[in-house]
C-alpha cells in the first residue's frame, strides 16, 4: 500500500516521534507532507523517508478557533488543500497523523477519492479544542474516514463522547524497538557527573535523588506540579526537566522560572532542553514524573521510563491509565496535586526495594505490550482491512 502521510508540525512531539516509526516501515511507498519545517524534517531525512515541506508558514487554525476564525484560515489553506489532494493520487490512501493534517487531508481525500485515515493522537475534548473544530473533526471523520486508529481506549472514547462513530475506531498503542532500551549505560554515576549534577548542585552525585520530568515545556504538562511537590521532599530531590517548548509557550517557561526562585530551588531543579538521549538520562533518574493536568492521551514517556527499569509516577487520569497499574507496575497521582505527587516521590526515595520492583514488573509489562514489531503489525492489519473493503465497495 502506497501511503501519503500528513503532519502540521514541523517539531518532534510525541505524535511526531511516533510517525517516524510508521513511515520508516513504509519508507520505500511513502511520502511525508509536513505543513511547517524544522527537526521532524531533519530526523526523516536522517532516516531516508521521503519527506516534503508543503506549506512553508505555519498554518493559523488554532485548536481552539471559533467558526468565522476557522472559516476565513480556511480560506489560507485552500492551495494546500489542492497541493495534497494532488500529490495523494499517485498514492493509496491520505495517513492525517495531527488535527489541522486531518482536515487538509479529509478535504482532499475527497477530491482525489482516496483512501483516509486518521490517526488521533488527542483526547478531543474541549480542554484542547473549541466546539467547532471538535464538530469540524468529528463530521469529516465519520463522513470520509475509513479508519480512526485512536493511540488509547481513553482517546476512544472521548472521540465517541464527541460524536464520532465507533465503528470506524480502533485502539492502537504507540510501540518501541526495544532495541533502544537494551544496552543504556549501568554507570548512573558518570552520566550524572556528565550532566554537571555534582558541580552545579553540590550535591554527591550518589547521594542526590533525581527526578527526571520528560516533556515539552507547556502549561498543561505540569512542569509547576513538581516544582511545587519538591518543597515536600528531602532536601537532595532534585529534578530534571528535561524538554523545550514546541509552541512557543514562553510565558510559562518564564513562569516556572519565578517559581523556582520564590521557592528558593534554584539549586534543585535543572532546563537540560529537548535533547536526542532520552533512554539515558531516564535510565539515570530514581524515578520519573509525568504530571500532566489533563487527561494525557497515551503518554509516550511513561512507557519509556518502564523500558529503561526506571519506576514512574504519573497523573491519574487519560490513556496514563491504562498504562500503569497503580503500586504494580507505577504510583498514579491525582492530577495537578503536589502534595499527592510529593507523597509518592517520598515511597520511592525512602523504600527503594519496593520502587525496584515495581520498575522490574512495569518494565517485563512494556516489553510484552509496547513492543513496535507487534504494534507495526496491528497497524499494517488494519490498513489492509481499510484498503480491501473499500476495493470491495468500490
Ligand atoms: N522527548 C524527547 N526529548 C526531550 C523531551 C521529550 O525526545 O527532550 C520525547 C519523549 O521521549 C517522548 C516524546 O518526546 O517520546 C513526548 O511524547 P509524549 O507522548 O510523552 O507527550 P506529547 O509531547 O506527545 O504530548
Ligand atoms: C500526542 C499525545 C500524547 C501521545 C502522543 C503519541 O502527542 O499528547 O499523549 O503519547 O501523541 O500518540
Amino acid at each position: 500500500m502506497k501511503i501519503l502521510f500528513l503532519d502540521q508540525s514541523g517539531k518532534l512531539g510525541g505524535a511526531e516521534l511516533f510517525l517516524l516509526d510508521l513511515a520508516t516501515a513504509y519508507r520505500d511507498r511513502s511520502l511525508v507532507g509536513l505543513f511547517a519545517d524544522g527537526s521532524f524534517h531533519t530526523a526523516l531525512q536522517q532516516r531516508a523517508i521521503p519527506v516534503q515541506v508543503l506549506a512553508q508558514q505555519n498554518l493559523a487554525i488554532r485548536k481552539e478557533s471559533g467558526l468565522w476564525q476557522s472559516l476565513r484560515q480556511l480560506g489560507q489553506v485552500l492551495p494546500l488543500i489542492q497541493q495534497v489532494s494532488q500529490i495523494s493520487r499517485n498514492y493509496d490512501a491520505i495517513y492525517a497523523n495531527t488535527q489541522k493534517a486531518f482536515v487538509v487531508g479529509a478535504i482532499a481525500s475527497l477530491l482525489s477519492r482516496r483512501l483516509l485515515i486518521y490517526h488521533l493522537h488527542d483526547i478531543l475534548s474541549t480542554d484542547h479544542f473549541s466546539p467547532t473544530n471538535l464538530r469540524l473533526a468529528v463530521t469529516l471523520a465519520n463522513r470520509l474516514a475509513t479508519l480512526v486508529i485512536c493511540n488509547s481506549q481513553a482517546t476512544l472514547e472521548a472521540f465517541v463522547a464527541a460524536g464520532g462513530n465507533p465503528q470506524l475506531a480502533h485502539v492502537v498503542y504507540n510501540g518501541f524497538a526495544l532495541e533502544n532500551y537494551a544496552d543504556l549505560p549501568s554507570n548512573r554515576e558518570t552520566l550524572r557527573q556528565q550532566l554537571g549534577l555534582t558541580n552545579d548542585w553540590e550535591q554527591n552525585a550518589s547521594t542526590c535523588f533525581v527526578v527526571g520530568h520528560f516533556s515539552r515545556l507547556s502549561p498543561w504538562k505540569g512542569q509547576h506540579i513538581l516544582i511545587e511537590a519538591l518543597t515536600h521532599c528531602p532536601d537532595n530531590v532534585v529534578a530534571l526537566l528535561v524538554g523545550d517548548t514546541l509552541f512557543g509557550e514562553t510565558a510559562y517557561v518564564e513562569q516556572l522560572h519565578q517559581q523556582i526562585e520564590q521557592l528558593g530551588l534554584q539549586r534543585r531543579v535543572k532546563f537540560l532542553g529537548f535533547r536526542q538521549d532520552v533512554a539515558p538520562l531516564m535510565a539515570a533518574c530514581d524515578l520519573v514524573a509525568h504530571t500532566s493536568t489533563a487527561p494525557e492521551p497515551f503518554g509516550r514517556v511513561i512507557v519509556e521510563a518502564m523500558l529503561c527499569g526506571t519506576p514512574v509516577v504519573a497523573a491519574q487520569a487519560g490513556g496514563a491509565m491504562e498504562l500503569v497499574e497503580p503500586d504494580v507496575t507505577g504510583w498514579l497521582v491525582p492530577p495537578g496535586q503536589p502534595m499527592k505527587l510529593a507523597e509518592s516521590i517520598n515511597i520511592c526515595y525512602h523504600q527503594p526495594d519496593v520502587a525496584g520492583a515495581i520498575a522490574q514488573r512495569a518494565k517485563q509489562f512494556a516489553q510484552a505490550q509496547f513492543n513496535w514489531a507487534t504494534i507495526q503489525q496491528q497497524i499494517d492489519r488494519l490498513l489492509k482491512k481499510a484498503l480491501f473493503c473499500t476495493l470491495d465497495n468500490g
